[in-house]
């Protein structure tokens, strides 16, 4: 093989031994494609801490999966619209977006704009309209209605796709704002998995205690579905000791959930939404872009393992079943940790070979405990009114976000 071919550096040259494993990534995943998911995954790319790489992650993934040839659509939901600049798609006051879709009620489709660099990539813009979404959305009465905006809409983008004969979409990506209020509970409504970016520093792990704590309620009053599938190390310094100590952590806390692909920090990733573009096309040589279509990869065999094994647990079960002779039925792989260990909160920074945040040594609050996931009360927090009851049945209704604009004409 070519990339075998490629020698070597040793321990003492970084930068060589860098651009050595480069190149072997370069022909490894040159020229690729990804094979389609069973059904269309929605991933919600959430963390309420900001700057930790969602927006990167989720536009680079999103491009990755397209250039390997699937249909990707990324929904900004952040009112920063810093996904659509990156995609190059204008997201000025009235251009048609996530607001108009999630207050309005307007078609997705209406939204929705090819990305210009990538064949295959669509990105519903946001705006900073959509800050008010916020406020629009807590008028609405009911509590589950209003959460179920996004959701309903991506449905009625995938059936009109669907009805066109156009190609089923494959990937669907939010990138969330950095906070749990309507806006992302309507985000984690709609999709079934979470994708969380952790940035490697210090003050990492704060708050993923709270965010898995959202993510069981929404899991227990609104969409059984969801879970937190993936995780991704960004800004990953592999020569730091603290960089390795956080990663090892989220590893321990979210054992076969972080991929192995680690995102380095790279000036060209920075660079690429300026242009407008992703780094996946600004330099697709870098090492930040091999990375993300080394993670893309990842996200995407990963899944195809876990659906396999899901797959062929269940016929096991069924042979089982149906055979009286064996009356032991094995339970599933261990896959999916019945009750994940909480993610441990230092009390003090960790050292830090590399100096940064860690030398601020910050007293650091304990989080609560988080209770097991699936055993939460059917209600779901919004957080600033409060926890919403949301037992009892309800009727989706498409027409309540077009109902506030007319309170608010
Ligand atoms: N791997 C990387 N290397 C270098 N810079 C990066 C990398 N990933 C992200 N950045 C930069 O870090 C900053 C924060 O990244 P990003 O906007 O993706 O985070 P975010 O979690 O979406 O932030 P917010 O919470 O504000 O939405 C940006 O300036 C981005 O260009
Ligand atoms: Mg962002």
């Amino acid at each position: 093989m070519l990339a075998q071919a490629i020698p070597d550096a040793g321990e003492d040259t970084p930068l060589a031994r860098q651009a050595a494993e480069d190149a072997r990534r370069r022909i490894r995943l040159r020229g690729r494609t990804l094979p389609k998911p069973s059904q269309t995954r929605v991933l919600t790319v959430a963390n309420q801490k900001g700057g930790v790489g969602k927006t990167t992650s989720a536009v680079n993934l999103a491009a990755a999966l397209a250039q390997c040839g699937l249909q990707v659509l990324v929904l900004d939901v952040d009112p920063q619209g810093n996904a659509s600049t990156a995609l190059g798609v204008a997201h000025e006051d009235r251009t048609p977006g996530t607001y108009e879709v999630l207050v309005d009620g307007l078609r997705l489709s209406e939204a929705v704009r090819q990305c210009p660099d990538v064949r295959g990539l669509e990105v519903c813009p946001a705006s900073i309209d959509l800050a008010g979404a916020e406020m629009e959305l807590a008028q609405e009465s009911d509590m589950v209605a209003r959460v179920s905006l996004l959701k309903e809409a991506l449905a009625g983008y995938v059936a009109e796709r669907e009805q066109q004969g156009r190609p089923r979409l494959d990937y669907v990506l939010l990138d969330c704002p950095p906070s749990l209020g309507l806006i992302t509970l309507n985000a984690l409504v709609a999709a079934r998995e979470v994708l969380i970016p952790i940035q490697c520093e210090y003050y990492a792990l704060e708050g993923l205690n709270q965010l898995r704590a959202n993510i069981g309620r929404v899991q227990a009053s609104l969409n059984s579905e969801l879970e937190i599938s993936t995780l991704l190390l960004t800004m990953y310094d592999a020569r730091t000791r603290l960089a390795r100590e956080v990663a090892d952590e989220v590893r321990r806390a979210f054992p076969s959930r972080v991929l192995d692909t680690t995102i380095p920090r790279s000036v060209r990733i920075s660079e690429a939404p300026s242009h407008g573009e992703t780094v996946m096309t600004y330099d697709p040589g870098n090492s930040g872009a091999l990375s993300y279509l080394q993670a893309a990869r990842e996200l995407v065999e990963s899944h195809q393992l876990r659906t396999e094994a899901a797959t062929a647990h269940r016929e096991a079960v069924q042979h089982r079943a149906a055979d009286p002779e064996v009356a032991e039925v094995r339970p599933e792989p261990a896959d999916t940790p019945a009750e994940e260990p909480e993610v441990p909160q230092p009390e003090t920074a960790p050292e830090s070979s590399a100096g940064s945040a860690a030398e601020a040594e910050p007293a650091v609050e304990a989080e609560p405990a988080v209770e097991p996931q699936r055993e939460q009360p059917a209600a779901v927090v919004d957080l600033r009114t409060g926890p919403l009851d949301l037992r009892g049945s309800w009727t989706p209704d498409r027409t309540a976000g077009r109902r506030a604009a007319e309170r608010r004409a």
